[in-house]
């Protein structure tokens, strides 16, 4: 062991050892591994596909395991009908989405649409659902008529075994069509993901350490695949749908010598698409992105971010420096390879039609201010007690309601982190409008599921509670921290 690793350990007692945590911080690249390398440079696939017809969408999910190609081999992982990614669902604003949710598993699980603007009630968005291995719940989600088109995802939300069961490969795609389709030459979907696997091809269990760091996988993948290629003509445009579904990790992703326009994140779409040199997507984050291509090979990267450790809280000296860190250069998703005749320029983009934004919050009247504090790391040292992972000092309980809100209100929520590391906070069904961010005003209307509050700092957001009623949640999307207990619940009556 390090002398690091030893430290932490020391800092964190008996507690630690006791849960088996191996101290590693960044620890993944050290743990042996002695499975072949994944398999790279294969064609890049796209998930299957079911798209509604006639308003509706029905389909059967199976959550099971399975022996499931990642990376290009064999692996005892979880999957939504045998594949990971799950198969994309296709719809239109209006539609009604009916899932049957089959539990396969040994454990229970459940289903969460997350981003879709729909009733969190009943057998539609409820995270408080649990479906008991063998049995099997039907889900239905009613979208509203002037539902926002975007990109959006789905996976599980049973308390306590989200990130093991993301982190086995649970998740899939789900987009929301333009009423005019955009006049793009191809669409992908780009599902990232991330998961270490054993050498007999099973996903490890990790430690209580990595848990409260929120672990990042060794194998970082794209629809399930290690590093693989795809090829384009020059001058076409694209469309790039991008779902960071990582447990815990940061995306900062650049495609050197192609250019990217955002089209949208998350719900949000920007009245012009922005040129962007860098994408950031914490987890749980989407980007809508055309490329327009241009002759040559171009890797999809994911830079280093630093969102920041828990050596602070440890009150252990000084903590991992991106060096130490195996991915500190970047790494490596896919290569684009572009090549062939070039096509004339692509034409313009239409205009988006008018009124088909969000109202802008910035000039609404609030019903309500509050204050939101994520922390990690209060109440530890004492009697073994484990770092906590709360929002404004507790932790989550399905039972307790922890903000009551007025159907039809607005209101302005001050998210603050007071700790030492990154927490991307997610709000169910109701998007987010950022205000204020690291302590600026924010100068266009920006739409937001997830809303990242870096370590020391402060986000202000609104939010529009219309359309629907019922109870829900809020939470870190580091699933391990929403898991330890950083999730609260919101009714809405
Ligand atoms: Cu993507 Cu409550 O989750
Ligand atoms: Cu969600
Ligand atoms: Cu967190």
């Amino acid at each position: 062991m390090s002398r690091r690793g030893a430290l932490l350990l020391g800092g964190l007692g008996a507690a630690a050892t006791a849960a088996g945590g191996a101290g590693l911080w960044w620890s993944l690249a050290s743990r042996s591994s002695p499975r072949t390398a994944p398999v790279t440079g294969a064609e890049l696939s796209q998930p299957s596909e079911l798209r509604s017809t006639g308003g509706r969408l029905e389909v059967r999910l199976e959550a099971a395991a399975a022996p499931i190609e990642l990376a290009g081999q064999q692996a005892r992982t979880l999957g939504y009908n045998g594949g990971t990614p799950g198969p994309t669902l296709r719809l239109r604003q209006g539609d009604v989405l009916g899932v049957r949710l089959v539990n396969s598993l040994e454990q229970p699980t459940n289903l969460h649409v997350h981003g879709l603007h729909v009733s969190p009630e009943g057998s539609g968005d409820n995270v408080f659902v649990v479906v008991n291995p063998g049995a099997a719940h039907d889900y239905e989600y009613r979208l509203p008529p002037n539902h926002p088109p975007g990109v959006y995802w789905y996976h599980p939300h049973h308390h306590g075994m989200v990130a093991d069961q993301v982190f086995a490969g649970l998740f899939g795609a789900i987009i929301v069509e333009d009423p005019e389709p955009l006049p793009v030459s191809t669409e992908r979907i780009l599902v990232i993901s991330d998961t270490t696997l054993d050498g007999g091809g099973n996903v490890v269990r990790v430690s209580q350490m990595e848990r409260m760091l929120g672990r990042e996988g060794e194998l970082l993948l794209v629809n399930g695949q290690s590093s693989p290629e795809f090829s384009a003509m020059p001058g076409r445009r694209e469309r790039w749908r991008i779902i960071n579904a990582c447990v815990a990790r940061y995306l900062s992703l650049r495609l050197d010598g192609q250019q990217l326009q955002l089209l949208g994140m998350d719900s949000g779409r920007f009245r012009t698409p922005e040129n962007a040199e860098e994408l950031f997507l914490a987890p749980g984050n989407r980007a809508d992105v055309l490329v327009t291509t241009a002759a040559g090979n171009s890797v999809l990267r994911a830079a280093y971010y630093d969102r920041g450790s828990m050596a602070g809280m440890m009150g252990q000296g000084p903590g991992p420096r991106p060096s130490d860190r195996p991915a500190a250069a970047g790494a490596a998703l896919a290569t684009l390879r572009v090549a062939g005749s070039a096509a004339p320029p692509p034409s313009p983009l239409p205009p988006l039609p008018a009124g088909r934004d969000p109202d802008d919050l910035r000039t609404a009247v609030m019903a309500a201010r509050r204050q939101l504090t994520l922390s990690s790391g209060a109440g530890m040292g004492m009697g073994g007690a484990m770092m906590g992972f709360t929002i404004n000092g507790r932790e989550f309980s399905a039972a307790r309601t922890d903000t009551a809100v007025a159907a039809g209100s607005v209101e302005e929520w001050t998210l603050t982190n007071p700790s030492p590391m990154d927490h991307p906070f997610h709000l169910h069904v109701w998007p987010m409008q950022v205000i204020e961010e690291g302590g600026r005003a924010v100068d266009r209307p920006e739409w937001r599921d997830v809303v990242n509050v870096p370590a020391q700092g402060r986000v202000k957001v609104r939010v529009a509670f219309k359309d629907f009623t019922g109870r829900s949640v809020y939470h870190c999307h580091i699933l391990d921290h929403e898991d330890l207990g950083m999730m609260g619940v919101i009714e809405v009556r």
